[in-house]
């Protein structure tokens, strides 16, 4: 297979160059949807040895299908990750490494500060099968460190915190896992990865929402579980009696052959398409996006109206110095403005005419929300508390269109305020 010619090669340029798997019959240039459910084979012996954990072979689509390992393909060339799981959603990613990881009496450490879903599948979901999740402030890593234990299965957090535009000293609490024999699992949905280097902050798994970027304008719902081969699971009590075929951590193993077929949340060969395609265009939207964010930012500090404008990349944020290191001058397209009162907010919102009122992050369209009556708004005020969402919070994700007609967009909304 002429699969790695170019590993110094861009990142574009990795990813539109790779080749498939097998050439295809009919030397189609982008790799054919297979939306069939089974596969057939020669042989009573082929068909056994496909069942036999022969990754590259498929046999049902809910297992594995050519267009969904395609995409994982690009997934893997553009991560440098040793293997990647595509799956239904962003939250199936997160539910099947959890799943994958935890067991009844273990505890995850992670900070709350985490997208609404994601909160509450460890607060509530997980919480009921045995599973503790200490909840710690990751700017405090005497803290972070306080609470791991010899049962302790994971640390959690994301890449940079929504809608609070955290970021975590990924680096230092990797070192502090290390030493702990813990694996570092982060929701890389908001950087993706031609603006972060997970390897080099020693990230073990990465789990992604690619409903966002890398959709190519939110076409499709997806998530990819992402595994670095960096972590030694004969540390886990759960995995580390697992087999671990050639190429494949115990967790990869446990996970393709035992829980993502369980659980059967599998992603769609269309969808798997898309998504693919999306990868294509991903490093030019990023950084298009991002440009367009922190523009957005910079102009929006000098609005009277606004109380606070939140971008990592602004000087007038605590994280701007982690971020400037860890996301290569990009740190993406979402960016927040305080307003004095959720009615302020509301008026604003009501008032703009480009940017669309919806939630999801990264679409080509501009976007704004208010997190607190949407995203958290059946969230009970303890737990609002405790993930800490302002009433007068307006998240914006920065779309494609130009920075000038976005900027007087929310200008002539702001004058109605
Ligand atoms: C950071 C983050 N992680 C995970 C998810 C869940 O992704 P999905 O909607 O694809 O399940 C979201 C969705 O908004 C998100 O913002």
């Amino acid at each position: 297979m002429e699969q790695n010619k170019q590993p110094q090669a861009g990142f574009s340029t990795r990813i539109i160059s790779r080749k498939f798997a097998k050439p295809d019959a009919h030397g189609a240039i982008t790799l054919p949807i297979y939306k069939n459910a089974a596969f057939e084979f020669p042989d009573s012996e082929s068909i056994a040895a496909a069942f036999q954990y022969r990754y590259e072979l498929h046999t049902y689509t809910r297992i594995s299908n050519p267009t969904v390992a395609g995409f994982e393909d690009k997934v893997k060339v553009a991560s440098g990750a040793e293997n990647v799981v595509a799956l239904a959603s962003g939250m199936a990613a997160i539910a099947n490494t959890f799943m994958t990881i935890a067991y009844a009496g273990c505890n995850v450490v992670a900070s709350p500060h985490l997208f609404g879903n994601t909160f509450a599948f460890f607060k509530s979901t997980l919480a009921e099968f045995g599973v503790e999740t200490r909840f710690v402030n990751t700017d405090k890593l005497d803290e972070v460190a306080a609470a791991v234990d010899q049962n302790t299965c994971a640390f959690f957090c994301e890449i940079l915190t929504n809608p609070h535009l955290e970021v975590a000293n990924l680096p230092e609490i990797a070192k502090i896992m290390r030493e702990k024999h813990v694996p570092v699992v982060i929701d890389a949905t908001v950087i993706p990865w031609c603006g972060f280097d997970a390897r080099a902050c020693g990230i073990d798994l990465e789990v992604v929402s690619t409903t966002k970027y890398i959709s190519g304008g939110a076409t499709t719902m997806g998530g990819v579980i992402v595994d670095y081969g960096t972590f030694d699971w004969r540390h886990s009590r759960k995995l580390a009696k697992a087999p671990q075929p050639k190429g494949m951590s115990q967790f990869m193993f446990k996970l393709k052959s035992e829980i993502a077929r369980n659980m059967g949340a599998c992603i769609t060969p269309d969808t798997a398409y898309m998504q693919a395609l999306g990868m294509e265009s991903l490093q030019l939207r990023y950084e298009k996006m991002s440009d367009t964010a922190y523009r957005l930012a910079q102009h929006l500090t000098r609005q009277k109206k606004i109380v606070t404008v939140g971008y990592p990349k602004l000087e007038t944020s605590a994280y701007k110095k982690l971020s400037d290191q860890l996301f290569t001058g990009n740190p993406g397209a979402m960016l927040t403005v305080a307003l004095e009162s959720k009615e302020a907010c509301y008026k604003l919102m009501d008032n703009l005419q480009i940017i669309r009122r919806a939630t999801n992050l990264f679409d080509n369209k501009s976007l704004a929300i208010h997190p607190e009556s949407t995203i958290y708004g059946t969230f009970s005020q303890e737990m609002k508390r405790v993930i800490g969402v302002q009433p007068e919070l307006i998240r914006f994700s920065a779309g494609l269109e130009s920075f000038e007609d976005l900027a007087n967009d929310i200008d002539s909304a702001l004058s109605k305020v």
